[in-house]
């Protein structure tokens, strides 16, 4: 049976080789008089807010900067500094007043600059603003030049933001976080690191899985999240040894825009929801994490996923010879090896994850709005078992998703037999 959907997208998005040169003529047409940069001192220091600074002078647009983004995982501390930040300058009455914000960087950035540009019109602390469509005002128009190719921040609406006094990190969802303008420009991404490479981009794989199999996911969503699955398994490594190769570069940073923008409408999963409460205490690249937990989550989810989901899966990550029969394993082995090749922490325990917070973690975990399109439903104790699994934790209890022989292939074709034809179950679809 059909439903109704609803598709976000930033309105303009400027993409590929060279589109940073469009910025100036975008901010012209939209009429912006004064902005506030938001962003780091390393990517101050590597020249990236220079260039946005000479496109801003050479179109007559006024600017301060603010660079108090000062680790990964960005906190309530960094936006509400930059929100004081914003006010003090309003308050020494420089004219004209700041008209937009723009971000330069990735995922960290983008978060502070949208936070300071909510509470520059909605007012209040970024705490009270958690979960779904809390924001009464407009935002102050955001412009996001985005330097990696991981989060997707720039073109969704999903804003997080670290509350260290909980040690969680707040999902923040709204259609008003959307920005006016990015630009996705993979020269500024020629200096990102090979570690930051690798873990922002198997962040992308995690987004676009998550999105594929997410309660949400519509044909619209599904194009993109499996053309990001392809594009991620043909690119990553490559870039990974050669992060000067400017195409396989591009190819990553349309990977990253097609899954944010499959999971800004699609929804996540519990990848997400647990990584996050990981996140908020350990500050480790959110990308590691959430490549460390995808395969455990998809195995929890695999019962609740239409098996035909596997094979388009297993399909788009290259593999050959795929059958209803052996989608699951196929495509849990697949992540597994990618993992293992660019070196993703195997399981939660490197990654500053405790045992004695794994029950915070669970209940945190269901609280957190990213998980609201998980295709299986997670009580409690799944909760604390997958994370336990997660963790390596060894537990003389089976986790009930096990007990549930979930790897039946029979029973888990005969759930699905309602969306598969006979042909799927053997024909070899390479
Ligand atoms: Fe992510």
């Amino acid at each position: 049976m059909g439903k109704s959907t609803c598709f976000h997208l930033p309105n303009t998005n400027l993409m590929g080789v060279g589109s940073l040169s469009n910025l100036g003529k975008e901010l012209v047409a939209l009429g912006y008089k004064k902005a506030l940069i938001v962003t780091d001192k390393n990517l101050v220091k590597l020249g990236h807010v220079g260039k946005v600074e000479q496109i801003l002078k050479d179109n007559n647009i006024a600017y301060t900067i603010f660079d108090g983004v000062e680790r990964p995982n960005p906190n309530v501390t960094f936006v509400e500094n930059g929100y004081k930040y914003i006010q003090d300058e309003r308050n020494k009455a420089i004219s004209p007043t700041y008209d937009f914000v723009i971000s330069v960087g990735g995922g960290s950035n983008h978060d502070t600059a949208r936070s300071i540009a909510a509470l520059a019109t909605n007012g209040g602390s970024i705490v009270n603003y958690e979960g779904s469509n809390k924001f009464t005002k407009p935002i102050l128009p955001w412009v996001a030049v985005n330097t990696t190719a991981g989060s997707g921040a720039h073109v969704t609406m999903f804003n997080i933001i670290t509350d260290d006094s909980r040690k969680t990190a707040m999902t923040i969802s709204d259609p008003k976080l959307l920005a006016t303008l990015t630009v996705d420009d993979p020269e500024l991404q020629l200096s990102m690191p090979r570690e930051v490479t690798i873990s922002s981009g198997i962040d992308v794989l995690a987004h676009a899985v998550e999105a594929y199999v997410a309660l949400n996911a519509t044909p619209f969503t599904d194009a993109l999240a499996l053309g990001a699955i392809k594009l991620v398994f043909n690119n990553l490594k490559r870039v990974a040894v050669n992060g000067n190769d400017l195409e396989t570069r591009e190819n990553m940073a349309y990977a990253t825009d097609m899954a944010a923008t499959a999971f800004n409408n699609a929804g996540l999963g519990h990848t997400h929801t647990i990584a996050h409460q990981i996140d908020g205490a350990s500050y480790r690249h959110h990308g590691l994490t959430t490549g460390a937990l995808l395969p455990y989550v998809l195995e929890f989810n695999a019962p609740s996923i239409p098996v035909q989901r596997f094979i388009d899966m297993a399909i788009a990550m290259g593999e050959t010879g795929v059958t209803g029969f052996n989608a699951v394993e196929t495509v849990l082995t697949a992540i597994r090896k990618f993992n293992e090749t660019l070196g993703i922490p195997t399981d939660l325990s490197e990654l500053g994850a405790k045992d004695e917070d794994i029950k915070y973690y669970a209940e945190m975990a269901l609280k957190d709005i990213s998980g609201s399109a998980n295709p299986r439903q997670a009580t409690l104790e799944d909760m604390i078992q997958l994370i336990r699994t997660c963790m390596g934790v060894e537990s003389s209890q089976k986790p009930g998703w096990e007990q549930d022989k979930q790897f039946d292939p029979i029973a888990m074709l005969a759930n699905n037999a309602e969306r598969l034809s006979a042909n799927d179950l053997n024909v070899d679809r390479t």
